[in-house]
């Protein structure tokens, strides 16, 4: 595979400035070594040294590379932040070597989210594929990528649960399940880190936001978020510890407070759970200007303050503010912060340098020097047959009404959207270092299938909003939607125009980029009217009506749904995501993708998700009561389940088979089902598990993921799948916060979405 490089990692290291030798060589990559030296290097630095270790910075107009090199030299940075080149990171590093007194190497992180050069699908996304070899295809790749432009850390993986589609970042995790996102962080922090994060192309990640950042009131971003303690131990931190199993070395704190405490200055939360239960040993970063807002949050009276509390609640390393530098040393003098505990956060720093390798060679992501890439967009560099695999995987059939697709190569096809022909909503939010112009349209990739054999006519149809706010806030940061000459109309009589002459219509419609991002929560989570204008006109002239969507959450598509004769959810796909939807619709590829979130039918619905309590008044459609837990003028259930996704095959998933009617303590038994194909073309399929605990001492959820297998199978073809359970998946926080498997039945639901199951039970004795 392309990711396996056998380059020889020739650095000569005289070929790079003298170093402090006795500071620098081959050491151990052992926690024992490491602390060793660690504690002696300690030993050897002034308290500026150390608080000069804390300080993250961001690289930008206002901290300029001059400002840089003054704090380099005044060992002021122990870690640069935005810096993307090997050029610029190896100036730095040159600057660290010949200006500090020293030569603590610096250590360069980015947000390495959904790949580096190559843009992969957004993590939602991602999620789509439940295809753990793919995620670490894609963690191995985001992390040679960001290895070869010099990075050492990544601010991945984002494991915050969410079930609210309301905000706008869930597009950067991977939904509202905690079972899934947890094996996709795991996923990513096993490919991206390698073997260790000191190897060549390996970086070190940094999950995030710790914690619980994705249950923001009302999916406002920025909110605050308040559970009990229960919800946030079973639904929303095991995704980060999985992370943290998985050896992941930062954790990024989160923005938000939890329960009346924000993160930032959450010492329960940094240290008696994470240092003090989890054992984690890396470092602990506020995010981007966190710990000034601790002022805002009202624990803390003016910054001084904001840099005492963080320190002190656990926070060690501080992103893009300079008040650690400013205020940690007259703290220091004053005794309200001691130099242990200034020496705890700095060893923290040190530690993770210590497991970048960078103690051996602090140029080990360089190379010598000379190897720089002339061009860092060259072509090259990319690795597009394996982004086109991916993003197919994580595609949604969400219908297919009379097979209208796959599309026959041949006739008159128009394709119709503001979203058909971008490149920059193609590569999706958090596009890390890859380039709109190199991204495949979905109208260049629908060209390069059906060239020579059909005829592709295109039009824009409409902006993909008309609302002159929104366009001002999508174009705050760059040039993301450009006013049309024409007017709405025109481009509007333009596409009917052209849909007249088509025997098919496919219509690119959704989100630009930008509305499914940090800081772009929406209240209103349908297609904008720009938009639904455009479809009510395509409509009226009684083609056949393809729907691919491009959008970065859940979106209420109910007038959609019945408008369609297909519906395709393509999420932000990536640099080759033109090429991968054309796969889809042409039938080169057939679908497979599951949605990682419910998909609402309006946001009154919020917050909709599958593994929820009964209640005490279960709804029963088929039993209407008015004393029932429901709304009167909407369905209680979202228009598409989790885990739900179509195929251009079927399957049949045959009754469960227990090995056993009893589950001995801490015992096991298995459940299996076979799954066959029973249409006529090959096809793959997510075989899910969800177990209930029928009857416990605290209410527990109607179902809850607790398995899932991708499976490939030939037209024909059957496969049994079969699902070990132990003990580990029956456990839950009990009303005394004791994790707990109690006795009792089970209920054992398998399927291949979360709606439809077979179903069969076990004691657990
Ligand atoms: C975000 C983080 C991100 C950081 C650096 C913050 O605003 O919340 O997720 O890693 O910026 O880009």
């Amino acid at each position: 595979m392309k990711w396996i490089y056998s380059v020889s990692l020739a650095v000569t290291l005289a070929m790079q400035p003298a170093f402090a030798d006795e500071l620098f060589g081959q050491h151990p990559l052992t926690p024992e070594a490491r602390d060793a030296f660690v504690t002696d290097l300690l030993k050897k630095m002034t308290l500026d040294e150390k608080i000069g270790q804390l300080r993250l910075i961001t690289v930008g107009p206002v901290v300029t590379k001059e400002v840089i090199r003054d704090m380099i030299q005044h060992e002021q940075v122990g870690a640069i932040f935005n810096t993307v080149t090997r050029q610029d990171i190896r100036a730095m590093q040159d600057q660290v070597m010949q200006l500090s007194r020293l030569k603590i190497p610096l250590f360069f992180a980015y947000d390495v989210i959904h790949g580096q050069r190559t843009a992969f699908p957004i993590p939602l996304g991602l999620a789509a594929s439940w295809d753990l070899d793919a995620v670490a295809q894609v963690g191995r790749i985001s992390a040679y990528e960001a290895a070869d432009d010099g990075l050492n850390m990544t601010w991945a993986p984002m494991v915050d649960v969410t079930r609210e589609p309301r905000w706008g970042r869930v597009s950067e995790g991977f939904g509202e399940d905690t079972f899934l996102t947890s094996a996709m962080g795991r996923t990513l922090v096993e490919s991206m880190q390698g073997k260790s994060p000191a190897d060549r192309y390996s970086v070190m990640t940094s999950v995030k936001h710790f914690a619980a950042y994705g249950a923001v009131e009302g999916g406002r971003e920025y909110n605050t978020v308040d559970m009990s303690p229960q919800r946030l131990f079973q639904d929303y931190l095991p995704p980060y510890k999985a992370a943290l199993d998985a050896g992941s070395g930062g954790v990024m704190v989160a923005l938000n407070s939890v329960n009346g405490v924000p993160a930032t200055s959450d010492s329960w939360l940094l240290k008696d759970v994470l240092r003090d239960d989890w054992k984690f040993k890396g470092i602990t970063i506020s995010d981007h200007g966190a710990i000034k807002e601790l002022i805002n949050h009202g624990v803390a009276s003016d910054p001084r303050d904001a840099v005492r509390v963080a320190i002190k609640s656990g926070v060690n390393m501080s992103m893009s503010d300079e008040y650690y530098s400013k205020y940690l040393p007259g703290l220091v003098k004053s005794g309200e912060v001691s130099e242990q505990e200034i020496d705890d956060a700095t060893r923290h720093v040190l530690n993770v340098k210590y497991d970048m390798g960078l103690f051996n060679d602090p140029y080990s992501h360089l190379g010598p020097k000379g190897s720089d890439p002339v061009d860092t967009n060259a072509e090259s560099r990319l690795h597009r047959s394996e982004a086109r695999d991916v993003a197919r995987k994580g595609i949604v059939l969400l219908k297919n009404r009379l097979e209208t697709l796959p599309l026959k190569k041949s006739g008159t096809i128009a394709l119709i959207g503001p979203l058909a022909d971008s490149q920059l909503d193609m590569i999706g939010s958090w596009s890390a270092a890859a380039v709109a112009a190199q991204a495949v349209t979905l109208r260049q990739g629908m060209e390069n299938a059906v060239a020579g054999k059909a005829t592709l006519l295109y039009a824009k149809g409409a902006n993909v909003t008309d609302n002159q706010g929104i366009k001002d806030f999508l174009n705050l940061y760059e040039n993301a939607v450009q006013d049309e000459s024409r007017s709405a109309q025109q481009m509007l009589d333009e596409a009917v125009a052209t849909a007249q002459k088509a025997d098919v219509l496919v219509v690119a419609v959704g989100e630009a980029r930008g509305m499914a991002h940090e800081a772009s929560s929406r209240s209103d989570i349908t297609i904008p009217p720009s938009q639904l204008k455009l479809l009510d006109a395509l409509k009226a002239t009684g083609k056949p009506l393809v729907i691919v969507l491009m959008n970065g959450r859940p979106l209420a598509l109910v007038k959609e749904h019945q408008q369609s004769d297909a519906l395709l959810e393509t999420w932000f796909s990536g640099t080759e995501g033109g090429n991968a939807i054309a796969d889809v619709l042409f039938g080169d590829y057939n679908p497979s993708g599951k949605l990682p979130m419910s998909f609402p039918r309006s946001v009154g619905q919020i917050p909709i998700y599958y593994n929820h309590l009964n209640t005490g008044r279960p709804y029963n459609a088929q039993k209407p009561n008015k004393y029932t837990s429901h709304y009167y003028d909407a369905a209680n259930g979202p228009l598409f389940p989790f885990g739900y996704g179509l195929s251009y095959t079927s399957f049949d998933v045959s009754p469960v088979k227990m090995s056993a009617t009893t589950m001995p303590r801490n015992g096991k038994v298995t459940a299996s089902v076979t799954v066959t194909n029973t249409g006529d073309r090959d096809g793959a399929t997510v075989v899910q598990m969800y177990l209930r605990d029928q009857v416990a001492s605290i209410s527990r959820p109607v179902k809850e993921l607790k398995g899932f297998k991708r499976i490939m199978l030939k037209a024909g073809e059957s496969q049994t799948v079969s699902f070990p359970i132990d003990v580990e998946a029956l456990t839950f926080w009990n009303a005394r916060m004791q994790q707990v498997a109690e006795s009792g039945k089970f209920s054992v639901m398998i399927g291949l979405d979360s709606a439809k199951t077979q179903n069969a039970e076990f004691t657990y004795l």
